[in-house]
């Protein structure tokens, strides 16, 4: 897709951190932008921010956990601007622990936001996108945790293995039915967003809200950590899409540090060999 000027582009996990960084940039870009999110005051100062630039937009409340709301975002979405040329199913939260003690609702609660959101993302909106038989793009936010692995994280890692390969699957279906429908899955390596505060939007009325344990709590309150002191700004993921969008490039990564990383990990598989700990120095505070 060379231009994003007056495409519509739907973006969910809209109001905070890269969400937010990617609608501002399609502003920018000229697109017509579609906010999802579920927290409706932040996403009401994004949808602001964009109309005082006198950006087309839209912004509304949806659980990308729950198909019926995922539909209808898609259904108001098409009502209002008439198509659907870029979708990013962007929401995600995060939580730590042990695998074995995390209690069975915050399983629930990754997998709805993590796995299901994208996966209600692609059976609603590549539908609608086939029907156009126009250039459209999705992107997937994964993670670069979704190429590598570490301890005290498994729920997040598993749910970003999913997407990564979730994605990769999706890449060959498109192809092989000749679509015009693009696909890039964005990895981002440390981000200074709020995502290490993802239990703000955890539902109160799942059970095991205040389950603690020193590993949850040291993962979580090392990720806010460095999140705040050695995150990148979001703009740098909003570059790496629209960059991803115009190229049509599949694999939206990090740069050397996290691809050795992955390396690593399949250097193990290869050999098959037990896994090696290989994370960044910036994701273990080592770097200075
Ligand atoms: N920040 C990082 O270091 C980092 C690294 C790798 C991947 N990611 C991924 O980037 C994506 C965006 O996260 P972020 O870092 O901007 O965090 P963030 O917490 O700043 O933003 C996430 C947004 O998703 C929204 N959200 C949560 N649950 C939702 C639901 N059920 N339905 C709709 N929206 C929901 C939140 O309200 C929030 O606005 C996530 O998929 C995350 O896993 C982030």
């Amino acid at each position: 897709m060379d231009s994003l000027r007056d495409k519509v582009a739907v973006v969910t996990g809209a109001a905070s951190g890269i969400g937010e960084a990617i609608a501002i940039r399609f502003a920018r870009e000229g697109a017509k932008v579609v906010l999802a999110d579920v927290e409706r005051e932040a996403l009401d100062r994004v949808s602001d921010a964009l109309s005082a630039q006198g950006a087309d937009n839209l912004a509304l409340v949806t659980d990308v956990g729950k198909e019926e709301e995922v539909r209808a975002l898609a259904e108001q979405t098409v009502d209002q601007f008439g198509a659907v040329d870029i979708l990013c199913n962007n929401a995600g939260v995060f939580t730590g622990g042990l695998a074995w003690q995390s209690p069975h609702q915050d399983y629930e609660w990754l997998i709805d936001v993590n796995i299901w959101g994208v996966v209600h993302g692609i059976r609603v909106f590549v539908p609608i996108m086939l029907g156009q038989d126009s250039d459209a793009h999705i992107v997937n936010t994964a993670s670069m945790a979704g190429l590598t692995n570490g301890p005290f994280t498994s729920i997040y890692y598993m749910t970003k293995h999913a997407v990564v390969g979730y994605s990769e699957a999706i890449y060959h279906d498109l192809t092989s039915i000749g679509s015009k429908i693009g696909i890039s899955v964005l990895c981002p390596e440390l981000i200074n967003t709020r995502i290490g505060d993802a239990r703000r939007n955890r539902p109160r009325d799942l059970p095991g809200f205040d389950f603690k344990s020193p590993e949850r709590d040291a993962a979580e309150d090392s990720l806010r950590q460095l999140a705040a002191d050695k995150g990148i700004d979001p703009s740098a993921m909003a570059e790496r899409v629209v960059m991803g969008i115009r190229e049509n490039r599949f694999y939206l990564l990090a740069e050397d540090g996290w691809r050795q990383s992955c390396e690593t990990r399949l250097e193990d598989i290869r050999l098959a060999r037990n896994p090696s700990l290989s994370i960044p120095a910036e994701m273990t505070g080592e770097d200075g």
